[in-house]
């Protein structure tokens, strides 16, 4: 099978396709990125010479780049999760969450309707996206702990986006099921809680905070920090992508989520306990880091992820414990401090520009 996976220089597409080149050498992997300052190719440093594994870089905006590549590689499966990602450069920059998520996802399907032809026997759309879709679920005055409310987002949820970039997403995923509705296109669309683990950019809340602990920079706690999230390791979401690939049910949606409701306040306090005692300090080094600002607009409060559809009709389940999860990320970070500095001073933009043209 040939297969085309958009985004997989950037954080969780690199586990994606690390995951496929590895598991089904029998497969071709095309990587479709753009390389903006998300996507680092770095991160497949240790896949890239395999026999499998093709990069191309490319814009999914650009509708001729993307018949060709379809066509070049003659392409049967699509895993698709070129995007914008952070919600604060949304709100500073919406035209190009709309462009690359509306635009490009629609650019896509319309490449992959145009070569697949209606000959829909084999060929498969699937569609990576987010549980910031349906928008905020509220806490429950009484619930201290996780989980802090009754309510969870399950697929038949409402959409209610609130950022530029989610409401992108919602427009993305619309496209993807008119597809399947209006011309019988094989779809799926899977969304998906927050991710952790290595290979994330170190603007998202978990990787900034271990690399600002690390230097001793303040920690930015947007509001009051009692927002909640809710976590799933990179690798336990990769895995899903596989099982979904292969087992899921054309024209359905399915959730993916570990029910690990963590407050951000309570997130930020295990990173500081886990970096400190990694790094030998003294307990409680580095809690004086702890700096409140001001909150992102429109924040979006809660976020619980309902995976049980998932879990009974595909039979996966989350296998990371979120405190070990916590801890290797850390480690990796630690351990990983070249790449840390190749993406924080931009260098890694240099040496990848040089390669492959201009970003
Ligand atoms: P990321 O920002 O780390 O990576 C995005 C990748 O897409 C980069 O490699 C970038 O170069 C590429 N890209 C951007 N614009 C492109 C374009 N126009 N053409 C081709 N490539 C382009 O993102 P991520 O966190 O790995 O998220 C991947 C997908 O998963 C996204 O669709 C996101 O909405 C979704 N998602 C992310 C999370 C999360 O917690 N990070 C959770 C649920 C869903
Ligand atoms: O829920 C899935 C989504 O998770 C994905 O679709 C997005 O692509 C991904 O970026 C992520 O979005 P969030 O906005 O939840 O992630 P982020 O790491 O930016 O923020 C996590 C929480 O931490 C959120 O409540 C905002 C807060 N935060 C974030 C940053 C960067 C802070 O308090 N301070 C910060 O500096």
């Amino acid at each position: 099978m040939n297969i085309l996976i958009t985004g997989g220089a950037g954080f969780i597409g690199s586990h994606v396709v690390r995951r496929f080149v590895r598991k089904y050498p029998q497969y071709r992997i095309v990587n479709l990125d753009a390389l903006t300052y998300a996507g680092n190719p770095g991160n497949l440093r240790d896949v890239e010479l395999l026999p499998n594994y093709t990069f191309v870089k490319g814009d999914i905006c650009d509708f001729e780049c993307v018949c060709s590549v379809m066509q070049q590689y003659e392409i049967e499966g699509i895993i698709h999760l070129a995007a914008e990602s952070h919600v604060d450069r949304s709100i500073k920059d919406p035209f190009t969450f709309a462009r690359t998520n509306v635009l490009g996802t629609l650019s896509l399907l319309e490449a992959a309707r145009r070569y697949w032809d209606g000959r829909w026997q084999g060929r498969l759309f699937y569609h990576i996206s987010t549980d910031e879709v349906y928008g905020s679920l509220p806490l429950d005055a009484a619930a201290c702990t996780a989980p802090y409310g009754s309510s969870s987002f399950s697929e038949s949820t409402p959409y209610a986006p609130h950022s530029p970039y989610s409401a992108s997403k919602a427009s993305s995923d619309h496209f993807v099921r008119a597809y399947h509705d209006t011309y019988g296109m094989p779809t799926l669309v899977t969304n998906c809680s927050n991710n952790y683990g290595p290979y994330q950019f170190p603007e998202k809340l978990i990787p900034l905070c271990i690399n600002n602990i690390c230097q001793g920079r303040p920690l930015p706690i947007y509001g009051r920090g009692d927002n909640v999230r809710d976590w799933l390791h990179v690798e336990d979401h990769a895995r899903a992508i596989d099982t979904i690939f292969h087992r899921g049910v054309p024209g359905e949606t399915y959730n993916i989520g570990a029910d690990n409701e963590w407050k951000n306040i309570d997130i930020v306090r295990l990173l500081i306990r886990t970096t400190d005692r990694l790094l030998g300090r003294p307990a409680g080094t580095s809690e004086a880091l702890i700096t409140y600002v001001a909150d992102r607009a429109g924040h979006d409060l809660r976020y619980a992820i309902d995976a049980g559809k998932l879990k009974r009709e595909l039979g996966w389940a989350p296998r990371y414990c979120f405190e070990e999860g916590i801890e290797m990320t850390v480690r990796w970070y630690l351990e990983n401090q070249a790449w840390l500095e190749e993406v924080t001073t931009g260098a890694y933009m240099n040496y990848y520009d040089a390669m492959y043209g201009q970003r």
